[in-house]
């Protein structure tokens, strides 16, 4: 992390005063593939990156949290026992985690923290996760004796989201955030909530990022309404199958979907064919991994940016500029990375190409939008922990 400790033990002691806290960190993250099959309870392959969020935090007896945004330079009070809670959502997310945390059983008391981050906002990188999962490990290390489950931080985390944020989110964010470990991606099976790591150190290859620096926001967003268009979809295949048990488009067949085309939207069914079809993709590229064949991997996020972007509509011009240069590169993947409406493209590219991708995309990018894209080299670093 460029960010330091003592840089937020600076501004902590700045602008709260006393003896020093407790310092914790988290991870934004990436994802290999499986995107929007998390709320749908298929399968994620996302890993934590070295980016994150670092907070300083000093139980002060209280019921109130004394809140300090190093990176936005604001301050709050707010109490524990205020239910409406504080308005900015970067202090939202911390009182909503506390919230959550005492859901779970822990004694949540006021502390004064102070917070700073590296990773790139709105670069579908989820700071926000980082925020959320930060916390939620220590107000679990502070109060609870360390007697929360990793997961059920995430779903804290998620939960906060929902409630809090107004969005609702699924479990990757969280989940990658809190149980990320260095050098390894996860696979997490979103429905019954076990995961495996899979060392990551594809041999020719990098995954590079690159920032299209339009701020991707999803609170507020149509992210919601796809969630939707999704629910709507497994109602109908439950009002045809009433003996069937569908939870979620995970249990949908594709003979299915085709039996419900007339009873759905069509853009509930363009969507639902994305999601079934990501499925697949996930599982692909699982096995192409196990025989290290990476010109599949790539093949299949590319389709994943098709789908993303013609089935799902949550891509935008630049991302599939983006997505052109990369082809015309011969970058062996590439797609838009999480949620979408904005933010980076993820490309698997060979060592060989990386210098000449680099430069000509954000040379293009900039002749055609006339400010240059960020790119980002993923290293894959370890999820949430106490750094002092
Ligand atoms: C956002 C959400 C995640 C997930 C992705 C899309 O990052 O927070 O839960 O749905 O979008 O894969």
């Amino acid at each position: 992390m460029k960010l330091t400790i003592d840089d937020v033990r600076q501004r902590f002691q700045k602008h709260l005063g006393g003896e020093p806290g407790s310092v914790y960190a988290s991870p934004g993250r990436i994802n290999l593939i499986g995107e929007h099959t998390d709320y749908n309870g298929g399968f994620v392959f996302p890993g934590a990156v070295e980016q994150g969020m670092i907070a300083e935090i000093r139980p002060n007896g209280t019921r109130t949290i004394k809140a300090y945004s190093i990176d936005l330079k604001d301050y709050d009070e707010f109490s524990l026992d205020d239910p409406k809670g504080p308005k900015a959502s970067h202090f939202r997310y911390i009182y909503g985690v506390a919230k959550e945390m005492e859901k779970l059983g822990v004694k949540v008391m006021g502390f004064d923290t102070a917070f700073a981050g590296d990773v790139p906002l709105g670069a579908g990188m989820s700071s926000s996760a980082a925020l959320e999962s930060c916390y939620a490990f220590a107000i679990n290390d502070l109060f609870g004796d360390n007697k929360v489950s990793k997961m059920d931080l995430a779903k804290a985390g998620q939960a906060t989201e929902h409630n809090y944020l107004g969005l609702n989110c699924g479990i990757m964010d969280q989940f990658a955030s809190v149980h990320g470990k260095k050098g390894n991606l996860m696979r997490l099976d979103c429905r019954s909530g076990e995961f495996e790591y899979f060392p990551w150190n594809p041999k020719g290859y990098r995954l590079v990022l690159v920032n299209s620096c339009v701020k991707h926001e999803l609170v507020g967003s149509p992210y919601n309404d796809r969630r939707k268009s999704c629910e709507n979809v497994v109602k109908a295949i439950k009002a045809k199958h009433p003996e069937k048990k569908i939870d979620t488009l995970r249990e949908a067949t594709w003979d299915e979907l085709k039996e419900v085309a007339g009873d759905v939207s069509a853009e509930d069914l363009k969507r639902a064919t994305f999601v079934l079809g990501e499925k697949d993709r996930v599982l692909a590229v699982c096995d192409a991994l196990e025989r290290g064949d990476y010109e599949t991997v790539g093949q299949k996020m590319y389709e994943t940016h098709y789908g993303l972007s013609k089935e799902y509509d949550v891509s935008c011009e630049e991302l599939d500029f983006l997505n052109d240069v990369a082809k015309e590169c011969s970058v062996t993947g590439s797609r838009i990375m999480g949620g979408g409406f904005g933010g980076c493209t993820i490309n698997l590219v060979a060592d060989e190409l990386y210098d000449n991708f680099t430069k000509t995309v954000v040379k293009k990018f900039k002749e055609k939008y006339g400010k240059e894209p960020i790119i980002i080299d993923v290293v894959i670093g370890d999820g949430s922990r106490k750094l002092a």
